[in-house]
């Protein structure tokens, strides 16, 4: 397959990371169809897509008159075989699980055409976790992304069994939608900012989970220094406090690290009352109109 064969873009699960890539493939010209576990799902999922697309007009990605037109290349199903069957290449965000990420392969395999691409937006698993189950291991690979409205940088990573032919066409079409890919040679937990970034949230979570100091104080330290609009518990905000302490319980586990498992109770403790981050209106901070926007914020 070459790229000019790519067309038709399934975007598997409409949450956080779906309706950005969605939007991004669909602003860069491709069909996209969304595929969901239920329809009352997906329509949350449009309503996201359309605010992810106001975003991209207000930081400049695009124009208001090409983000109503990509609005217009989104279809959505919660029918996987109506999902997969014109589908070029996949872009899976489905959450952080191993064993759903290997059933999913598995099924749309079932309904893909035999050469159509098969991507992963995993951050903290690999795809040989369950390459295998996709049927069809040389056409996997990961395409990793940041938040797309604040960053163009795009991980392409293979497995061991991934073919070069799918690595040379994966990097070609993250950059046909603007995106600066990282190419990885080998497959690595975490990627390269991904890896950087967990030490940092890590060590943000442990100095609030020891009680060292408040979250605003931790941010404001950050900001302060490195002169960023944003310190690390705005961005787990942002990341979403689920995928946080998904991430920090599954190393806290694996590795047995007492702080990791410290850190992931703390996030924990977030989940409980339903503050997800951004996603919800409420995390460390409240949104729309989180206080470390606020130009007084470092004075407070
Ligand atoms: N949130 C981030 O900042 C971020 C960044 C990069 C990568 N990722 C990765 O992207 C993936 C998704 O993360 P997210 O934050 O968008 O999660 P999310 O919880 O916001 O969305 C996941 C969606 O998948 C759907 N889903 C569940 N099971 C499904 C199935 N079997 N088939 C189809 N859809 C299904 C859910 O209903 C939900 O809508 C994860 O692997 C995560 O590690 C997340």
């Amino acid at each position: 397959m070459k790229l000019t064969d790519i067309k038709t873009i399934l975007v598997a699960g409409a949450g956080t990371m779906g309706q950005q890539t969605a939007i991004l493939a669909a602003i860069s010209g491709y069909r996209v169809v969304m595929y969901d576990i239920s329809d009352e799902i997906l329509a949350k999922g449009v309503e996201g897509i359309r605010k992810n697309g106001d975003r991209m007009v207000r930081v400049g990605v695009c124009t208001s008159d090409a983000c109503s037109l990509a609005l217009e290349q989104i279809t959505t199903t919660s029918d996987i075989k109506a999902a997969a069957v014109d589908a070029d290449l996949v872009m899976e965000s489905i959450p952080e699980d191993p064993e759903l990420k290997g059933k999913f392969f598995g099924a749309i395999n079932d309904h893909c055409k035999p050469e159509t691409i098969f991507t992963t937006n995993t951050s903290s698993l690999v795809p040989s976790m369950f390459a295998d189950r996709s049927g069809r291991p040389d056409k996997l690979c990961a395409l990793h992304f940041h938040d797309v409205t604040l960053s163009k940088i795009v991980d392409v990573m293979p497995h061991p069994g991934t073919s070069s032919q799918t690595m040379d066409l994966v990097k070609a079409f993250a950059e046909s939608m603007g995106q600066i890919p990282i190419v990885l040679a080998r497959e690595n937990n975490g990627y390269v900012f991904n890896n950087m970034l967990m030490s940092f949230i890590g060590s943000a979570l442990s100095l609030a989970a020891k009680g060292v100091t408040s979250i605003q104080e931790i941010d404001r330290s950050w900001m302060g220094v490195m002169h960023t609009s944003v310190g690390p518990f705005g961005i787990m905000d942002s990341i979403g406090l689920d995928t946080c302490w998904k991430v920090t319980s599954y190393w806290a586990n694996k590795r047995n690290d007492t702080q990791a498992k410290a850190n992931a109770a703390f996030l924990k403790g977030y989940l409980d009352k339903n503050m997800y981050g951004i996603k919800t209106g409420q995390g460390f901070y409240t949104y729309p109109d989180p206080i470390f926007s606020r130009p007084d914020f470092m004075t407070m």
